[in-house]
C-alpha cells in the first residue's frame, strides 16, 4: 500500500470512528433534544482543545453475534483538553453505541484516564449517558464499573471530580457519580435511580414516572443528590466551565486567582440597613453575599436544596472563596439533617482543595421535633462539627444576628479553630434565645407573679439587654472583633491576606471517622 493510501486509510478510520454507531443513531439522538457525545465535548471544552485517545479500540465480546458489530472506539469517547486555558481530562458516554453502555473496553478507557488525571493532577468530566451494564458481557461489565468506581475513591480529595448526567443513569452505575464531588443534570432527558419506576412497581407497589423518580428537580430538591440543575445541555456545559474558575487543578494547588476591577475597600452602605431591626424578621442572606464579594457573583451549589443553607463559590479580590451561610429567609436560617449534610459537604470540599471559607451566621438553634431527631439530627449536625473543625483552611465567620446554642458553635466558632470571627451590632450571641432562656432561668418568678405575661416580658428583656449582643462574647474574645456592617467586605480581604501563609495540621492518622 502507498504512503498516500495508507494516510487515506488512516483519515477514513478517523472519519467512521467520529461517527459513532452511524448517522441513523446520531439523528434519534438529535431528535430527542440531546447532543451526541463529541458534541459534548466540543461544548464543555476551549475550542480546537480536544485531543481524543483509544479513537479505534474495540469491544472483545464475541457472543450473542457480538463479534458482527465492533464500532471504532466503543460506547465512549476519552480524551484531555482545556477549560479556560487548564488542562481536564473528559470521558463522554456514546448512547449510539449500545446505548452507551459499560463494556470491559468502555471500562479501560474510562480507567485509562481516570489515571491520566491522577498522574497529571487535573480535574476530570464523566458526561454519562448510557444504559448501564453491557448486558451481553455480563460479569466484564461489573468488575469494569468497580474499577471505574475504585478510580473514584483513590481520586477523591485529589483532583476535582465532575459529572455530567444527560441521559439515562441507572442501577449501580449511579454510583460513579455519587462519588465524584459534583453532579451536574439537565431537566427532562436526565434521570438517575437505582432501580427504573417498573421494578419499584412490583416492589412497593408504587406507581412513578422516571421523571418523578429520579429527574433533575427530583434530585435538586428532594434527595440532594445533585448540585447543579440545567434547562439544555449547553447551559449545562457552561455551567461546568464556570465551576472550573473557582477550583484549583488538585490538591497540592491554589484555585487561580483573577484580576478584579471592584475595589478591595467598597463600602456598601446598605449593608448597615439590611438586618432588621425586629430580630425575628426574616432577610435574605444572598443580598449579604451580594454586597460582599466581588462583583456581586456568586456561583451558588445545591440552590434548591435544604434552603436554609445557602453554600457556593464567589471571589474576594480574586481569590476563590467557598460561602456557608444561614439563610434567614427559610425556616428562620434553623440547622436540620439535610443542611447539615449540605454544609459538611460543601467546607469538606473547600478544605480538600486549598479554598476558603467565608461563613455568615444567622442561626436561632438546630431544627427541634421527632422528625429531626430520628432522622439523625445529631449525627448529622456532627458532621458540621467536623467538617469545620478538621478543616485546615483559613476560616472566617461573620455573626450578622444570632448565634446561639450549639449551633453557634457548630458555625465556625473560634473554639472550632475558626482563624477570625467578626460580629455585627446587630449579633446576638447566646446559650439560647431570650424567650426560652427567661422561662427557664427565672421560671419561678414568671409562675409566682400576679401577671406572668408582664413578669416574663421584663424579664426576657433584662436577658436580652444582658446577652443578646455581641459584647459578651467580644470580651472573652470569642469574637475577634465587632465591625460595621458596610466594612465588612474590605475585613475579609484584609483577613484573607493575613492568613494567605496559614499552616496548620491535623495529627498523623489514617482517616478519621466522621460520624456518616
Ligand atoms: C447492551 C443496550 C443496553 C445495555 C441499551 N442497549 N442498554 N445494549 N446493554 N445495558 C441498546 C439497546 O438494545 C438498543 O440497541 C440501543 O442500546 C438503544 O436502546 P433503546 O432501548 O432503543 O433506547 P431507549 O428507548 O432510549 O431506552 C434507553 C434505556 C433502555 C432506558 C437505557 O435501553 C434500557 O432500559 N436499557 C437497559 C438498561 C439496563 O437494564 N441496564 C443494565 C442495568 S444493570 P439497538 O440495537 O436496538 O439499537 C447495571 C448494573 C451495573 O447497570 C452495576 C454496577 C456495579
Amino acid at each position: 500500500m502507498s504512503r498516500e493510501r495508507k494516510i487515506l486509510e488512516l483519515k477514513e478510520k478517523i472519519e467512521k470512528s467520529k461517527l459513532g454507531g452511524g448517522q441513523a443513531l446520531i439523528d434519534k439522538q438529535h431528535q430527542k433534544g440531546k447532543l451526541t457525545a463529541r458534541e459534548r465535548i466540543y461544548t464543555l471544552l476551549d475550542e480546537n482543545s480536544f485531543e481524543e485517545l483509544d479513537a479505534f479500540k474495540l469491544h472483545g465480546c464475541n457472543d450473542f453475534g457480538m463479534e458482527k458489530s465492533k464500532v471504532l472506539g466503543d460506547g465512549v469517547v476519552t480524551g484531555y483538553g482545556s477549560i479556560h486555558g487548564r488542562l481536564v481530562f473528559v470521558y463522554s458516554f456514546d448512547f449510539t453505541v449500545f446505548g452507551g453502555s459499560l463494556s470491559k473496553t468502555v471500562a479501560e478507557k474510562i480507567i485509562k484516564v481516570q489515571e491520566m488525571a491522577m498522574k497529571t493532577g487535573s480535574p476530570i468530566i464523566g458526561i454519562n449517558d448510557s444504559g448501564g451494564a453491557r448486558i451481553q458481557e455480563g460479569v466484564d461489565s461489573l468488575a469494569g464499573y468497580t474499577d471505574i468506581f475504585t478510580q473514584n475513591i483513590l481520586a477523591s480529595g485529589v483532583i476535582p471530580q465532575i459529572s455530567a448526567i444527560v441521559g439515562p443513569c441507572a442501577g449501580g452505575a449511579v454510583y460513579s457519580p455519587a462519588l465524584t464531588d459534583y453532579i451536574f443534570m439537565v431537566r427532562k432527558s436526565a434521570y438517575m435511580f437505582l432501580t427504573g419506576p417498573k421494578i419499584v412497581k412490583s416492589v412497593t407497589h408504587e406507581d412513578v414516572t422516571a421523571e418523578e423518580l429520579g429527574g433533575a428537580d427530583t434530585h435538586a430538591t428532594k434527595s440532594g443528590v445533585t448540585h447543579f440543575t440545567y434547562d439544555d445541555e449547553a447551559e449545562l456545559f457552561a455551567g461546568v466551565r464556570e465551576l472550573i474558575k473557582y477550583l484549583p487543578q488538585n490538591n497540592m494547588e491554589e484555585a487561580p486567582i483573577l484580576s478584579s476591577q471592584d475595589p478591595i475597600n467598597r463600602i456598601d452602605e446598605d449593608l448597615n440597613y439590611l438586618v432588621p431591626e425586629d430580630t425575628n424578621k426574616p432577610y435574605d442572606m444572598h443580598e449579604v453575599i451580594a454586597k460582599v464579594v466581588d462583583d456581586g457573583v456568586f456561583f451558588e451549589v445545591q440552590k434548591d436544596y435544604a434552603k436554609n443553607l445557602i453554600v457556593g463559590f464567589a471571589r474576594l479580590n480574586g481569590k476563590s472563596i467557598g460561602v456557608v451561610a444561614n439563610q434567614p429567609k427559610v425556616m428562620a436560617g434553623v440547622l436540620d439533617s439535610n443542611s447539615s449534610n449540605k454544609g459538611a459537604r460543601f467546607v469538606r470540599f473547600c478544605d480538600a482543595f486549598n479554598i476558603p471559607v467565608i461563613t455568615f451566621e444567622d442561626v436561632p438553634g438546630f431544627m427541634p421535633g421527632t422528625a429531626q431527631e430520628f432522622s439523625g439530627i445529631i449525627k448529622n449536625g456532627a458532621k458540621m462539627l467536623y467538617a469545620y473543625g478538621e478543616a485546615t483552611v483559613p476560616k472566617i465567620t461573620v455573626i450578622t444576628r444570632k448565634g446561639y446554642g450549639g449551633a453557634f458553635c457548630v458555625m465556625n466558632s473560634k473554639n472550632l479553630r475558626g482563624d477570625i470571627v467578626y460580629a455585627w451590632p446587630s449579633a446576638e450571641i447566646a446559650v439560647m434565645g431570650p424567650k426560652g432562656a427567661s422561662e427557664i432561668i427565672f421560671s419561678k418568678e414568671i409562675t409566682g407573679a400576679e401577671n406572668p405575661a408582664q413578669v416574663h416580658t421584663e424579664k426576657m428583656e433584662e436577658y436580652r439587654d444582658k446577652f443578646a449582643n455581641p459584647y459578651v462574647a467580644a470580651a472573652k474574645g470569642l469574637v475577634d472583633e465587632v465591625i460595621e456592617p458596610k466594612v465588612t467586605r474590605y475585613k475579609l480581604i484584609k483577613a484573607l491576606e493575613m492568613l494567605a501563609n496559614k499552616r496548620e495540621d491535623n495529627p498523623p492518622k489514617k482517616h478519621g471517622n466522621i460520624p456518616l
